[in-house]
């Protein structure tokens, strides 16, 4: 990836992004948070996931790379930092880590993995889920199409890493991480508004290889190339979302 252009604004994010963290809240059910437990929320966004995991008495650190949504989730009350989960030095800590669709915007996955494992106490659980292979596949070819049609190579501007379950099972397994469940699961999701505000929201970094004249221009290309099989006969637009979910356990 050259470059990374991606950048967040609360207010966008709720209006076109709020359905992330409510379809992540069966996540939180599987993490099971308990009172007193120390949990890192990874990527954990303006935090509304973080703040469910606090309600369950659970003492929760949110991490997240942009000033923006760390800002926003310390006006929910929340202890929310800065920081990239690449580089993250935190050492038999936590008691529990958890992820909703942050970790595909994470690459090389395999030194998050190896950070998280370090990161929790021996006995420590990974609880994630995040995107898997095929996600949102008709959305990103598109973007590829537009980029080539322009002379870019799209794959240098791609920010997503999308695991299948084995591939991903065995780089937890080679962090160090007991895999207790690690699957995909096809979740066609109904998006709030339509394509343009997703592509607006989400594709920042496709859009930042291109000069701004051209943006609204490749959102209509992108939007007309899918309308045939995205958007369905009640007027909704429909996107291809595959999760990964996995819970992975730290050996005693
Ligand atoms: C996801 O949660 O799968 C996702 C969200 C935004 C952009 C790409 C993927």
């Amino acid at each position: 990836m050259i470059n990374a252009q991606q950048t967040w604004s609360p207010e966008t994010y709720l209006r076109h992004g709020a359905f992330v963290s409510l379809l992540g809240e069966p996540v939180v059910q599987v993490l099971a948070p308990q009172a007193g437990e120390r949990i890192l929320d990874l990527g954990c966004g303006e935090g509304i996931l973080t703040e469910k995991i606090a309600a369950a008495g659970a003492e929760v650190i949110g991490l997240d790379n942009s000033e923006a949504q760390v800002e926003g989730a310390r006006q929910r009350g929340l202890d929310a930092r800065v920081g990239d989960a690449l580089e993250m030095t935190f050492e038999n800590e936590f008691d529990a880590v958890f992820s909703n669709a942050a970790l595909h915007w994470m690459s090389p996955l395999s030194r998050v993995f190896e950070n998280v494992h370090r990161a929790l106490k021996p006995g420590g659980r990974f609880v994630a889920e995040m995107g898997g292979a095929g996600n949102i596949h008709s959305i990103r070819m598109a973007l590829y199409n537009a980029l080539m049609a322009r002379g870019l190579d799209p794959v240098l501007y791609d920010p997503w890493s999308y695991l299948g379950d084995s591939s991903a099972a065995k780089m937890l397994e080679r962090a160090g991480f007991e895999v207790r469940s690690c699957s995909l699961l096809h979740r066609p999701t109904e998006l709030p508004g339509d394509l343009g505000g997703w592509l607006e929201t989400f594709a920042g970094s496709f859009m930042g290889a291109l000069p701004q004249k051209f943006h609204r221009q490749v959102i209509e290309e992108v939007t007309d190339a899918l309308r045939p099989t995205m958007f369905d006969p009640h007027n909704k637009w429909i996107a291809d979302y595959v999760r990964l979910r996995f819970k992975v356990v730290k050996p005693e």
